[in-house]
């Protein structure tokens, strides 16, 4: 077996079989397969496809190049993932949440890369959040308080993370075997048991219609389910930013004020949504709508916002920074962004917003670029709101004053203002479950 004969097969759109594609996984991670090679049968991938069977074989050899967490000694763990979007501030309302109905929750996460965000730089963002605890620390922490976020420090899938890197420089990143191979590898090296996965559509997500979410939303199931990994896609709007902040301590600050009840009607849909089916999938309520009263309860009852200073103040954070959200670092500049005629918002492109949250230094151009946790945007105004000439669409916040006026011409052209009030889309579009 060698790799030319293994890229000239793809090339012609033949199927490769188990045995070729842990041929290249194997060698590719240990460095045998060039660069230059993988980016061909890459390409050749994204170009040509791959079968059903062709997916899930890549996904296990990708889950199986390196460690593969053993968490069964904490019982059923629902792993929650979202295949990204922008002010996707989920996963710090859903952790607390899940776990104050004591499910234990233990959950490796990213950071942010290009125009979207990583619920690592957004922990990371509460002063003494401490995100790279070791494996040991990691179970004991949840054995203790039921609950531990951290980065992904152990060697999971370190395949994935070659090819998704190579990915990024070949444009070969919204294809369906490759995304779905290399969010399922993760997920299955991360050792949880049941899966429920956010799988974003729209302007704001690698897919951009329905069509496309529903196919890679199968894709997915049926690897988790083929792995033994009960798993349920739901696929949510991404047509514009997901509730009101885009940066890291902006969104921490929305996590807290909806915690404490104050929910934006956007996320409130999309966590009563992901969170009953994660306490379903761990045995804890069968019935979806009764689970959605329950969030609501622990969230009108304190429950989830304990948990949540529980959590943070567990790995290090200062829990005063979320009992008083004004002792977050702001930013020197907090520039509005006003509406140039009236109207109604018929369009808030997702990615744009990233966009400019990262050029505002709220995420990374390159892997190894800094951030500044306290810039970002906080949108005022969404799709389907009317909006005055003169009334404020948005704020801007910025280190740099040349910067955030930049920033601010640039939204300003991203809210697409009209007469007629457009049909709003529904926040949850359609469950596979
Ligand atoms: N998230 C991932 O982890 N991988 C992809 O390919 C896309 C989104």
């Amino acid at each position: 077996m060698n790799i030319q004969e293994i890229i000239a097969k793809k090339r012609d759109k033949l199927e490769l079989s188990k045995e070729e594609i842990e041929y290249f996984i194997t060698n590719y991670t240990n460095g045998k397969i060039a660069d230059y090679q993988a980016a061909a049968l890459v390409m050749a991938i994204y170009i040509n496809g791959m079968s059903d069977e062709e997916t899930t074989n890549l996904t296990l050899s990708m889950a199986h190049s390196g460690d593969i967490l053993d968490l069964s000694e904490l019982g059923t763990v629902v792993d929650k993932h979202s295949t990204g979007g922008i002010g996707d501030k989920v996963t710090l309302i859903l952790a607390p949440i899940i776990s104050s109905f004591d499910i234990p929750v233990a959950k490796m996460s990213g950071r942010g890369l290009g125009y979207t965000g990583g619920t690592i730089d957004k922990l990371e963002s509460i002063p003494g959040y401490k995100t790279n605890l070791t494996i040991q620390e990691f179970i004991q922490n949840v054995k203790k308080n039921g609950i531990s976020v951290i980065s992904q420090t152990l060697n999971l899938a370190p395949a994935d993370k070659k090819l998704y890197a190579l990915r990024d420089t070949i444009s070969a990143t919204e294809s369906i075997p490759l995304i779905s191979s290399s969010i399922m590898s993760k997920k299955i090296a991360a050792g949880a048991n049941k899966i429920v996965l956010d799988v974003t559509c729209g302007s704001g997500a690698f897919m951009k219609n329905l069509k496309q979410a529903e196919s890679l939303a199968k894709m997915m199931k049926k690897i988790g389910d083929l792995a033994n990994k009960q798993t349920v896609c739901i696929i949510t709007n991404m047509d514009e930013p997901l509730g009101k902040a885009v940066g890291n301590s902006l969104e921490v600050i929305e996590a807290v004020e909806f915690l404490k009840g104050k929910m934006e009607q956007d996320v409130k849909e999309v966590i009563l949504e992901l969170g009953s089916y994660m306490i379903k999938l761990a045995g804890k309520g069968e019935n979806i709508e009764e689970n959605k009263q329950k969030i609501l309860e622990n969230i009108a009852n304190g429950k989830a916002y304990e948990k949540f200073k529980n959590w943070i103040s567990s790995q290090g954070g200062d829990v005063n920074f979320l009992e008083n959200v004004q002792n977050f670092k702001k930013a020197k500049y907090i520039t509005p962004v006003v509406a140039q005629k009236n109207g109604y918002v018929t369009s808030l492109n997702a990615q744009k917003v990233g966009e400019i949250s990262m050029n505002l230094g709220a995420g990374r151009i390159q892997k190894e670029d800094t951030i500044s946790p306290e810039v970002g945007i906080i949108l005022e105004k969404k799709i389907g709101a009317e909006v005055q000439k003169g009334e404020i669409l948005a704020y801007i916040y910025a280190n740099n004053e040349e910067l955030a006026n930049k920033q601010a011409k640039n939204l300003e052209e991203v809210y697409e203002i009209q007469e007629n009030k457009p049909k709003l889309k529904k926040n949850i579009l359609e469950i596979i479950a």
